[in-house]
């Protein structure tokens, strides 16, 4: 298994360029079910989740392929039906599947994605939106046994805000049968991103971006061409990792109106920041100040960046809080950040974040426990003196492309050692 040993201490300075959005990618490849044909994109990332997703869909009876910059997904017609346990558990958002196989084809078997490191991340909204077009389903042996003659359109009210839920209703609305209202949907720029991909589909959206979505069901779509949008969480990773080695960075290729509520928070912090209409540049700053963060739904702070801001507040002027309101068991991170001499009291969704002096982290061993955790543990490790080693590095391939070339390019000294 992969470890990763970064040698703390080095600001990082140039310039570098953001990777298409994982969490756009995930959704709009699995709306290639949907419509028969070849399907085509560019930016999309090199991640461990495309191959997941890939697997999937090829497991389903499409072909992926990737040739240069583009990316393409053939779909000759869907021969199987079911998302095996074995392909799902790698990955949880495989069950952005169950919406545009009932669609398309009436049938779906996906296996329950079960829990993860952080939380237990049910599927009853999912489950309950395809119910109110009219899908039966039944949970069996560890399965979503999923049936429907056509889909019918229906007004959704989400109880909770979820990105997940949105995409898979989305995607089923575009050929049920009538007019689908979905209502408390999430706003999240990955959804606009794959809105706009169903509608070169010819599907018909509108509303997207906002709380209400509105679909009118055709009865057709077609495979089109679509450029993912560059990577907001990726993004705003590498602005923390300039921030907290106190270099000097330009971010290039990435929406900074995706990266507000991130934005502002630096902006209090006291760091100096140029932002043109693709790329942030961020200044060398000496200290900065402890802000408070809570996340929440976009536009605010996303729950994706909370672990990589803790990660600053370490080494901040004074005392900050952090509230995690969206996923209930969040703070894996926290005692690995203690490891290396941060000053944190975690209650269940709050940590209390007292900043030691810059240049007050020290390098140890710590253990990744998932993905945006490990983000974080990068980000600390960089600026701690000394080495930190980190281990089950493989959170981070499924998420970030390229990241240690990435920094190690910006002059950070990061191995990777099997
Ligand atoms: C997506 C992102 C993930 C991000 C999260 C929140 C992808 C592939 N992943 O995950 O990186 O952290 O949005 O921005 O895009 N919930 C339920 N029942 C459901 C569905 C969700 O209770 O049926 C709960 C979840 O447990 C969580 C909250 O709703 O507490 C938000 O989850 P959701 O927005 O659905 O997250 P994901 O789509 O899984």
């Amino acid at each position: 298994m992969d470890k990763m040993i970064v040698s703390g201490g080095r600001a990082l300075r140039g310039e570098v360029r953001v990777s298409g959005a994982k969490n756009s990618a995930l959704p709009i490849l699995f709306s290639t079910i949907l419509a028969e044909g070849a399907h085509k994109f560019t930016n999309l990332p090199n991640l461990k989740d495309i191959e997941s997703t890939a697997e999937l869909l090829a497991s389903l009876g499409c072909i992926c392929s990737r040739d240069g910059d583009i990316f393409s997904v053939t779909n000759k017609g869907i021969n199987n039906f079911e998302a095996h346990y074995d392909l799902v558990r790698k990955m949880r958002a495989s069950i952005l599947c169950l919406g545009p196989l009932l669609a398309r084809y009436g049938e779906a078997v996906v296996s329950m994605p079960g829990g993860c490191a952080i939380g237990s991340r049910p599927i009853d909204l999912h489950l309950d939106s395809m119910k109110a077009l009219g899908a039966e389903i039944e949970l069996r042996e560890g399965y979503v046994m999923a049936k429907a003659k056509r889909l019918k359109g229906a007004r959704i009210l989400f109880e909770s805000v979820t990105v997940g839920g949105t995409e898979n209703l989305m995607m089923a609305a575009t050929l049920a049968e009538g007019k689908t209202l979905i209502e408390n949907a999430a706003k999240e720029p990955e959804i606009v991103d794959l809105a706009e991909y169903l509608i070169s589909m010819g599907a018909k959206i509108s509303g997207h971006g906002s709380s209400i979505i509105e679909i009118d069901g055709v009865e057709k779509l077609r495979a089109a061409e679509h450029r993912i949008i560059p990577d907001r969480i990726e993004a705003g990773t590498l602005l923390i990792a300039a921030a907290i080695t106190h270099g000097d960075v330009t971010i290039q290729d990435c929406r900074p109106d995706h990266l507000e509520a991130l934005l502002l928070k630096l902006k209090e912090c006291g760091f100096q920041m140029q932002i043109g209409k693709t790329d942030i540049h961020i200044a060398s700053q000496k200290t900065w100040k402890a802000v408070d963060i809570t996340t929440a739904p976009f536009p605010l702070f996303p729950t994706d960046l909370q672990a990589q801001y803790m990660a600053l507040m370490t080494a901040a002027e004074g005392t900050s809080v952090i509230s995690e309101t969206v996923f209930e068991n969040r703070f894996m991170h926290v005692q690995e950040l203690i490891r290396l001499g941060a000053d944190i009291s975690p209650k269940t969704r709050v940590a209390v974040v007292r900043g030691v002096k810059p240049g007050g982290l020290t390098g140890a061993p710590v253990m990744a426990t998932d993905l945006r955790a490990s983000a974080c543990l990068v980000l600390a490790g960089l600026a701690a003196h000394g080495d930190t080693l980190i281990n089950r590095i493989y959170h981070l391939d499924r998420g970030y492309e390229k990241l240690e070339t990435k920094l190690s390019h910006l002059g950070g000294k990061i191995n990777r050692v099997s």
